[in-house]
């Protein structure tokens, strides 16, 4: 069986893909320099997977962790908008040069695939009643857009350059268990589902009718395994939205969780963050028609994170 490196596998969606290569019988190497990342997230595997700490940033640690990998799910990045606007440096160094080490530590030990975590943020505010289709022309907004966008073009180009199979993966807002609730820049899902269950208000930014493409972390993670195991000439090269391609305001959102936790606390609107994209929602045809659909509905995604909410409390 192959074995797989998951750079950040000790983070949301990098530990979510490390349970599921192990349930498929993949060996599973992590690197991760756990600045986001979480050990309890990997407590429960530690002693089934090969854990290397170390940086994305120096390329004898990504080196290292490549060594003997037949393939690779890039997750690891500063994932975060507002830290990029803070220190975009910072930004830049882990998510583009940490993209560029592992696609010329790929290229150099032989890997044969590398499948990468990029955003939705690549599109930026255009065009916000549409669909988001792969072919528009990206206009990220932010420092953190640009760096995933730059990120996707050395994959395309490494494909191109030196036949590396690699696939980006545009993630549209990701839910689901192991999320952080807690943290200055955590997303709305964990930090509505805590405050319910706490019986405390969320707050809403605006009116509330701001629509999200919501995408539960299962479907990522078949997505990804999709994506790692799909025919080379379906997927090779190219760039796929990883969605639901739904459109879900955040009020029918608090009101299925209001539903689902069972607490009617209704929400308190405040003015509308600056630099809010109003609506964003992806065409998934493309990787539709590259095979994969994704199979859990945003209603059952919700209740299997509100259960895992419920089982976890959850400290910064
Ligand atoms: N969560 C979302 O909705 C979403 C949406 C679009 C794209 N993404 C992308 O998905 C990936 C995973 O995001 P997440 O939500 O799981 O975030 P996360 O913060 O939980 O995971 C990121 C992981 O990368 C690790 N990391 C950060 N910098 C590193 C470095 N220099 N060297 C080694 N490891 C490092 C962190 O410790 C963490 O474990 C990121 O690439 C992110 O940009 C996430």
């Amino acid at each position: 069986m192959e074995r797989v490196l998951v750079t950040g596998g000790a983070g949301f969606i990098g530990s979510n893909l490390v349970d599921a290569l192990l349930a498929q019988g993949y060996g599973v190497r992590v690197l991760d320099n756990f600045s986001t990342g979480r050990r309890e997230n990997l407590a429960a595997v530690l002693s089934d997977i090969e854990l290397i700490e170390g940086d994305l940033t120096a390329l004898k640690d990504v080196r290292n962790a490549v060594d003997g990998v037949d393939a690779i799910l890039h997750q690891g990045a500063v994932p975060s908008v507002p830290k990029s606007v803070q220190d975009p440096l910072t930004s830049n160094n882990a998510n583009v040069t940490g993209t560029l080490h592992v696609l010329v530590a790929a290229h150099d030990a032989g890997v044969r695939r590398v499948v990468y975590a990029s955003s939705s943020s690549v599109y930026g505010d255009q065009a916000p009643d549409a669909a988001k289709v792969e072919a528009m022309t990206p206009q990220p907004i932010s420092p953190y857009g640009v760096a995933k966008l730059a990120a996707e073009h050395y994959m395309g180009v490494f494909h191109h350059v030196y036949g590396l199979e690699t696939v980006s993966l545009r993630y549209f807002n990701v839910f689901g268990p192991r999320q952080n609730p807690s943290s200055a820049y955590a997303a709305v899902i964990p930090k509505f589902i805590t405050m319910l269950l706490n019986g405390q208000p969320p707050t809403i930014y605006g009116d509330g009718e701001q629509t999200r493409d919501f995408t539960f972390i299962g479907n990522v993670v078949a997505g990804n395994l999709h994506a790692l195991t799909a025919p080379a000439p379906d997927v090779a090269g190219e760039v796929f939205n990883l969605a639901m391609g739904g459109q879900t305001s955040l009020n029918e959102l608090v009101a299925y969780l209001q539903r689902i936790t069972g607490q009617a606390v209704e929400p308190v609107y405040t003015d509308p963050r600056p630099g809010d994209i109003k609506h964003s929602r992806a065409a998934v045809d493309k990787f539709r028609q590259a095979g994969f659909e994704p199979s859990i509905s945003l209603e059952e995604g919700l209740r299997q994170t509100v259960a895992w909410y419920r089982q976890h409390a959850v400290v910064d």
